[in-house]
């Protein structure tokens, strides 16, 4: 058995477009999502984030869920489109949903960690070129001044950007997610202009507010391997690591952008201009903890035909639903990498779970063994990481319910909460009981 100290985090994650609905309620306007989902082929089935768990109207049964967890925090994020519906106009009604889910969050003892943005963009941004426009430091600066005026004080800590590879990579350049464009100069000015965004707010909250309330930023980070060691496919890897990780990775800790990425994606942008003097600094502004999702690593191999010459590569392991090898070994290398090259920031692990097809049994059970397991093997090497000092500070399972799981809709399940789509009832699956005795006796 291995064991958690008494200052380590144990919580759960979710996410506003995921898990809200009440799409049209309480002043809210459409996100790229609802957009997106709105689009014939773009979505599983045409699923959409419009009702979802309905959280929107459940989140005092949703807060007593947590709380029977018994988890310290939850990780939720707020949707930009309820805080400023149109360009320039603050809608308290949005905001006053927040105040709620905080009270009651604070109300049960249970510490709100709040994601500034998790992908629900306005659409009346992205209808001024979103990410990819430099307008949107402006906009995202007036959000976020509105929601440390309003909730800083209340909140435990703040996260201000989730996963921007996959916000500015999979919307602007792979297409698969909102927006759902295939342009590479606009995929890197947003990966920049999110980058940034995440500096400027940690300057605001630090600067302009005064505030101590510690805050950071989540990135998707993923190991990369080389199928074979030939040095085509050592390139592959290189270039695998350098799209998903140093690109990020580099200009938060050190303050400048990998120069081999550079070259490569120089084969589709010209014009580097959007970099402009002092953003390097704003981006690279120091933070209290760093924030990772980790779900698998990616075994890569030589592809000419592929951006960055990689592509996926056949791999043995034992998967996930989504095809995601299961490799906490190589979670542990991921960190012991970013201690050598990259931070001493306390990292937390802000998602880590698994879907499987789940099957709810007559007597209302949810047997699954798998996520168990996956949960159970991450935890233990974290553990591990923590006796070399490696300073993991926490952890939150990815999903606390089933939810809109993006470009797959309803069809795959994160959550360790069941729920019917149908009848929006919750149950709770053999892994939430399995993770609330983990948390009560800080044990794995
Ligand atoms: C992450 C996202 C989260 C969820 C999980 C499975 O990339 O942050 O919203 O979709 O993957």
């Amino acid at each position: 058995m291995k064991k958690f100290d008494k200052a380590f985090t144990f919580g759960t994650a979710t996410s506003s477009y995921q898990i809200e609905g009440g799409a049209t309620e309480g002043g809210r306007t459409d996100s790229i999502w609802d957009t997106f989902s709105a689009t014939p082929g773009k979505v599983f089935q045409g699923d959409h984030g419009g009702i979802a768990c309905d959280h929107y109207h459940r989140y005092r049964e949703d807060v007593q869920i947590i709380k029977k967890l018994g988890v310290e925090s939850y990780r939720f994020s707020m949707a930009w489109p309820r805080i400023f519906p149109e360009e320039g106009v603050y809608n308290q009604e949005g905001m006053a949903f927040y105040k709620a889910l905080i009270q009651e969050l604070k109300a049960n003892d249970i510490k709100p960690v709040v994601t500034m943005y998790h992908w629900d963009l306005p659409q009346w941004a992205q209808d001024q070129g979103g990410w990819a426009s430099r307008k949107s430091l402006k906009w995202f600066s007036e959000y976020a001044h509105k929601v440390f005026e309003e909730l800083d004080g209340l909140v435990d800590s703040w996260i201000t950007q989730n996963e921007p590879w996959c916000a500015a990579f999979l919307g602007y350049h792979q297409g698969v997610h909102a927006p759902g464009h295939r342009n590479m100069e606009e995929a890197l000015k947003a990966a920049h202009h999110i980058l940034l965004s995440h500096g400027q707010t940690v300057k605001l909250l630090k600067e302009t507010f005064q505030s101590d309330t510690p805050i950071g930023i989540t990135l998707n980070l993923t190991p990369f391997y080389a199928a074979s060691d030939s040095y085509n496919d050592q390139i592959a890897k290189n270039n695998a690591d350098g799209y998903t990780n140093r690109w990020f990775l580099d200009p938060i800790f050190r303050g400048s952008y990998p120069s081999d990425m550079i070259n490569l994606f120089s084969k589709y942008v010209h014009d580097f201009s959007f970099v402009q003097p002092g953003d390097l600094e704003t981006i690279s502004v120091p933070c209290d903890f760093f924030g990772i999702n980790y779900y698998s690593r990616g075994l890569v191999e030589f592809n000419g035909a592929h951006d960055f010459l990689q592509a996926a590569a056949y791999s043995d392991y034992e998967k996930t639903e989504m095809h995601w090898d299961i490799s906490p070994s190589e979670f542990q290398e991921l960190i012991r990498r970013l201690r050598q090259e990259y931070t001493d920031l306390p990292i937390i692990i802000t998602e880590n779970g698994a879907a499987y097809p789940d099957q709810l049994t007559e007597d209302k059970q949810i047997h699954d063994p798998e996520r168990t397991s996956y949960i159970q093997k991450h935890l233990q090497a974290i553990a591990e990481l923590n006796e070399e000092g490696m300073n993991i500070s926490g952890y939150f399972v990815w999903s606390l319910f089933d939810n809109f799981e993006w470009a797959f809709g309803y069809d795959k399940r994160f959550g360790i909460v069941y729920v019917d789509f149908d009848t929006q009832e919750r149950f709770m699956k053999d892994s939430a009981h399995f993770y609330r005795k983990v948390v009560r006796e800080r044990e794995v």
